[in-house]
């Protein structure tokens, strides 16, 4: 099975689920290619530096669906199963999910539905919850709303701030991308009502 990753900064979930792989958690499953719409994004340079088949894919002077369409071609040129995005800043539009109907994942820094949208471990702080998490989820066309697929919980202590929250979630979003990619590779589920249902 052939992953797609797709990032724009960082990219420690990417490098997360690299090594999960090379410790051998999902035997079945390769990162066929890395993609980026940010040249220099460091998610990019890592999976340079690991050998990896890594491209920058801008978007400037293109619509969202030119984009997305170069970026389908690429996925599917590298012959991709799963698509994952890991920190990708961009919406996907239809004619990617078409393309991989129920077939990209996301990771996001919150319980969803609470906090969808940009600096969602701010917005738990503000709000005062005093459990957040991450949340994997299956990719449609609106924002942080896709089937969930795997949920973790993280509490929020009193002194937490953003910085410290964001790193407590993140550790556990480290585990949980890996994971959910193993559950939706197994093909041993079914969807039913927006839910995620393991087959027996
Ligand atoms: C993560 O917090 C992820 O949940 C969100 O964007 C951040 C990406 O971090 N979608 P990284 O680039 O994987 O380090």
């Amino acid at each position: 099975m052939k992953l797609g990753i797709l990032l724009s900064g960082r990219g420690s979930n990417f490098i997360a689920i690299a090594d999960n792989l090379a410790a051998g958690q999902i035997p079945e499953a390769e990162i066929a290619v890395v993609i980026s719409n940010k040249p220099y994004a460091a998610g990019i340079e890592e999976a340079q530096k690991r050998g990896l088949n890594a491209h920058v894919i801008q978007s400037k002077g293109l619509s969202r669906a030119e984009h997305d369409a170069a970026i389908v071609a690429c996925l599917r040129e590298h012959r991709v199963d799963l698509v994952c995005l890991a920190g990708y800043m961009r919406l996907i539009s239809p004619v990617f999910l078409e393309a991989f109907p129920n077939r990209v994942l996301n990771i996001h820094p919150s319980l969803l539905p609470a906090f969808p949208g940009l600096d969602a471990q701010r917005q738990a702080l503000e709000y005062g919850v005093r459990i957040s998490g991450c949340t994997v989820h299956f990719v449609d066309e609106n924002l942080d709303h896709g089937v969930i697929i795997l949920q973790k919980a993280v509490p929020v202590l009193p002194a937490d701030d953003e910085a410290s929250l964001s790193q407590r979630i993140l550790e556990q979003e480290h585990v949980a991308y890996t994971e959910a990619i193993k559950m939706v590779l197994s093909g041993e589920y079914e969807i039913k009502d927006r839910k995620y249902l393991k087959k027996k």
